[in-house]
Parts: structure tokens; sequence; C-alpha cells
């Protein structure tokens, strides 16, 4: 037990030594440069007016040498007060270095944007991607013109079919999302593509692309925004049966009509024809055949692009009905003579009953030959 106490002690003891062990890191790597930069952050729009940045010591000025500004060039450009040239200096890195007795040199560094929104974004095909049929493949471009700075850009391809959009989230712009830029920190262009392999299902939905350029917390809220035109996918495709309408067999029963739908989806529209060598069957609307006969009906769904084809089979069945019905009446007519016959024996039964009942001295006897007798199902009261 007592070693134990002795063991913990001494872990105790290691936890906190290694515990100020780390905090002693951590001071020494806290030598931090003593100035401080008003504001520490400045995301500034391409030509709003009026913004500096002061550099100042963190605590007295007694041990300040000297503070000053420089920027990527390395190029002293001012002491305290850095007026941003919000005009033509696209990545000025602006750095405040400052000396002093007892530290010597050292710098930080002011998070710095300077920022264009775009000016226009817009989506179009790519040309010599022309081709619209079912299958086949489509570049999608969308371009986002004059921004800066492009690393900022996130971007958003929205889909739409009526009123139901739909948003996959937006983006960033880089190889992975399908966009390009210079890299520059000036404003630049920024392409994204979007390769699609056309189905029959995109027809109609208009495709639009989103960017936005998100600068972070200390920038304008909510972040600059804008979408683009949209963009109609027409597709042609092949057309196609609903097979589900039409099935391969269709039973028509001997006297009465049966109507077959001919339904094709298809871009062009396809022309619905059916072909028959009977003579009784006529057109309805709609592509609708009315048969009546026994044989094979074949219909065709045609366009530019190629031609769908069902072949029904019809078949004759019997009216079953007047059999059916001449049954369940034969059936009614046997269940009643059954029922009367039934009736006839309790009629009987009640009768020599109620003759019985005239003498009380055998009614307990009665009771019990009641009870293994069937007419206990019967309701005795109501008739008696
Ligand atoms: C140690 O440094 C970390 C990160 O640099 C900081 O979050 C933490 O507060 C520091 N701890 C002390 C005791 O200074
Ligand atoms: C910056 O400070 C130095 C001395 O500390 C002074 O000689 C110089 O004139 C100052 N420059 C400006 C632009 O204020
Ligand atoms: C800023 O100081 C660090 C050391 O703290 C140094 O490595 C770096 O080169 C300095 N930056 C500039 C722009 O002088
Ligand atoms: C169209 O899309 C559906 C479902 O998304 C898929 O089953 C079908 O194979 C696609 N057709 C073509 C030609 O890509
Ligand atoms: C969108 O369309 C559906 C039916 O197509 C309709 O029920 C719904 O109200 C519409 N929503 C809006 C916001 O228009
Ligand atoms: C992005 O893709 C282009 C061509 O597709 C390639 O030349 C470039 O090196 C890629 N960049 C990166 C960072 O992967
Ligand atoms: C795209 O389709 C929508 C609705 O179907 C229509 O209002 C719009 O004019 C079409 N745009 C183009 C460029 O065809
Ligand atoms: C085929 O017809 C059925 C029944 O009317 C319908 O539910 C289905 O959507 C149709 N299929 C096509 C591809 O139009
Ligand atoms: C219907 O199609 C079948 C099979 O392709 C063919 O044998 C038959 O001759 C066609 N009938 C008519 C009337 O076109
Ligand atoms: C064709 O059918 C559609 C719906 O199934 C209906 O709205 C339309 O009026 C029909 N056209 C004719 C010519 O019967």
């Amino acid at each position: 037990m007592e070693d134990f106490s002795c063991l913990r002690l001494l872990l105790g003891l290691l936890i906190l030594e290694l515990l100020s062990l780390s905090n002693g890191t951590n001071s020494s790597a806290k030598l931090e440069c003593p100035i401080e930069i008003e504001p520490d952050t400045m995301v500034l729009k391409y030509q709003s007016r009026g913004w500096s940045a002061v550099c100042k010591p963190q605590t007295s000025e007694s041990n300040v040498k000297e503070i000053f500004w420089k920027t990527r060039e390395d190029r002293r450009i001012s002491n305290r007060t850095w007026n941003p040239d919000i005009h033509e200096n696209w990545d000025p890195s602006p750095v405040c270095h400052g000396e002093f007795l007892g530290i010597g040199r050292c710098n930080k560094t002011l998070h710095y944007i300077l920022y264009k929104p775009q000016e226009t974004v817009s989506i179009d095909t790519v040309s010599n991607s022309e081709s619209t049929v079912e299958g086949g493949e489509m570049k999608l471009q969308c371009s986002i013109i004059n921004v800066a700075p492009a690393e900022h850009l996130r971007v958003r391809w929205m889909w739409q079919r009526g009123n139901k959009t739909i948003e996959p989230g937006l983006v960033g712009v880089n190889n992975e999302s399908g966009c390009s830029f210079p890299p520059r920190r000036s404003p630049v262009n920024v392409v994204c593509t979007k390769i699609i392999t056309l189905n029959r299902t995109h027809d109609g939905i208009q495709v639009r692309c989103e960017a936005e350029l998100n600068l972070g917390p200390k920038g304008p809220q909510p972040p600059p925004s804008m979408t683009s035109n949209s963009f109609n996918l027409s597709i042609q495709y092949e057309p196609r049966i609903n097979t589900t309408k039409l099935p391969e067999l269709v039973p028509v029963i001997r006297g009465y009509t049966e109507e077959l739908f001919c339904e094709a989806d298809g871009n062009p529209p396809p022309r619905i024809q059916w072909h028959y060598s009977s003579g009784t069957a006529s057109l309805g609307s709609n592509g609708t055949l009315v048969v009546k006969e026994e044989g094979i009906y074949n219909c065709t769904a045609e366009n530019d692009l190629n031609t769908d084809k069902r072949v029904v089979r019809v078949i004759l069945k019997e009216d079953y009905l007047p059999l059916i019905a001449g049954f369940v009446a034969l059936t009614v007519v046997i269940i009643s003579i059954i029922f009367v016959f039934i009736y006839s024996i309790y009629y009987k039964n009640t009768k020599m009953r109620r003759y019985s009942l005239k003498n009380p001295k055998l009614s307990s006897h009665n009771s019990n030959v009641a009870h293994n007798g069937w007419d206990i199902q019967l309701p005795v009261t109501k008739l008696s």
C-alpha cells in the first residue's frame, strides 16, 4: 500500500515537471515581436479609400529603436502608418519591422487582401462539342470575368427543372473542380468546365453557375456572389415505347373491344404507327388502337434518330360471364331447396317439442336431451 502511494507521488511530480517543462517551451516560443498592428487584418475593395494600418509598440516606447513598414520588394515604404495602394498593388505583402533594445530586430505581417468582385459570370457550351444526342458528351463552361484574388473564389453548378433546383455545394476553384486561372493576385478570368454525358433525363434542364468571392469573416458579408444566365439543355434521344402500357400479350373477350396504348418517349417527338392485317381494328386518338379480333398488331415509334417497335399479340377469350351467372343461379336454387328441406324438418320438430312441454314433470329429463340434440343451435325462445 505504501509503495503504491509513493509511486503515485512520483508520478504526480513527474507530471508536474512535464507541465512546467511544456510551459517553459511555450513561454520561450512566445518571444513574439512586441509590435501591434491596427487593424491586424485588412480586406479592402478595389478603389475604396481612406484606409490605413498603424504599427506601434505593444508596451512602452522606451526600448524602441525604430518601427517601419516594408513590402514584398523589401522596400521601406513608410514609418508607422501605411496607406495601402488600392489601385495598383495587388500583392504588397506588408510587413511591419521593429528594432528594440535588448530584443533586436523582429517583424509582424499584416493580413492584407485587396479584392475585386467578379464583373460577369456566364455559362455556355464549348463550341466544338455540339453534340446534343443522348450518350454524347457536352462540355459546359462557366466564365468568371475580372476577379481578384481568384483563389478566394467558390463556384457552384446549379441544375434546375421547372421550379426545382439541385444545388451541390460551393467548391473552390482548382483542378479538381475543373477550374483554372492564371496564378496571379491581380484580377483574372477564371474558367470552369464540366463535362456531362448526355442523358434523356437531362432534357429540359436549365444549368447555371454561381460564383462567390469568399473573403472570410473580415470580408464583406454576405460575400459578393453572382449567378450566370441559364443554359437550356435540349437532348435528342431515340424513341422508346412505354412497355408497361403496352404488354406483349393482350387478351380480348369475345364480343368486346380493347384499347392498345402505344406511347413513346423521344426527342424529336416520335411518330406513332400501327401495322396490322386484321380489318376490324380502328385507330383511336393519341396513338391508341381499338381491337376486337385476334392477331398481331405492331406499333412503331419513329423519329430522326431511330425506330422502336413493339409486337403485340391479341388473343380472344371466351366470355364466361353467362356461364358463371348460370352457375350462381343454380347454386342459389340448390341452397334454397336445402334450406326449405331443413326448415320443414325443424318445423315438425318444434311442433313435437311444444307438445312435450305441456308435461312439466318431464322437463328436467327433456333439458338433458335438448343439450345433446341438434335443436340446441336454434333460437328456441323466439319461436316458442
Ligand atoms: C501555449 O501555446 C499554445 C499555442 O501556441 C496556446 O494556445 C497556449 O495558451 C499556450 N499556453 C501557455 C500556458 O502560454
Ligand atoms: C521615418 O523615421 C526616420 C527616423 O526614425 C526619419 O528620419 C524619417 O524622416 C521618417 N520618415 C517618414 C516618412 O516619416
Ligand atoms: C521576419 O522575421 C523572421 C524571424 O522572426 C524572419 O525569418 C523573416 O525573414 C522576417 N521577414 C522579413 C520580411 O523580413
Ligand atoms: C441515363 O441515366 C440513367 C439513370 O440516371 C441510366 O440508367 C442510363 O444508363 C443513362 N443513359 C445513358 C445513355 O447514359
Ligand atoms: C413548384 O412546382 C410544384 C409542382 O410542379 C408546385 O406544387 C409548387 O408549389 C411549386 N413551388 C413554387 C415555389 O412555385
Ligand atoms: C491542373 O491541370 C492542368 C491540365 O489539366 C495541368 O497542366 C496542371 O498542372 C494542373 N495543376 C495542378 C496544380 O495540378
Ligand atoms: C430556357 O428555358 C426557359 C424555360 O423553359 C425559357 O424561359 C428560356 O427562354 C430558355 N432560354 C433559352 C436561352 O432558350
Ligand atoms: C409508362 O407508363 C406508366 C404507366 O402509365 C408510367 O407510370 C411510366 O412513367 C411510363 N414510363 C415512361 C418512361 O414514360
Ligand atoms: C409484325 O412484326 C412481326 C415481327 O417483327 C412480323 O413478323 C409481322 O409480319 C409484323 N406484322 C405486320 C402486320 O407488320
Ligand atoms: C392525348 O393524351 C393526353 C393525356 O394522355 C391528353 O391530354 C390529350 O388531350 C390527348 N390528345 C388527343 C388528341 O386525344
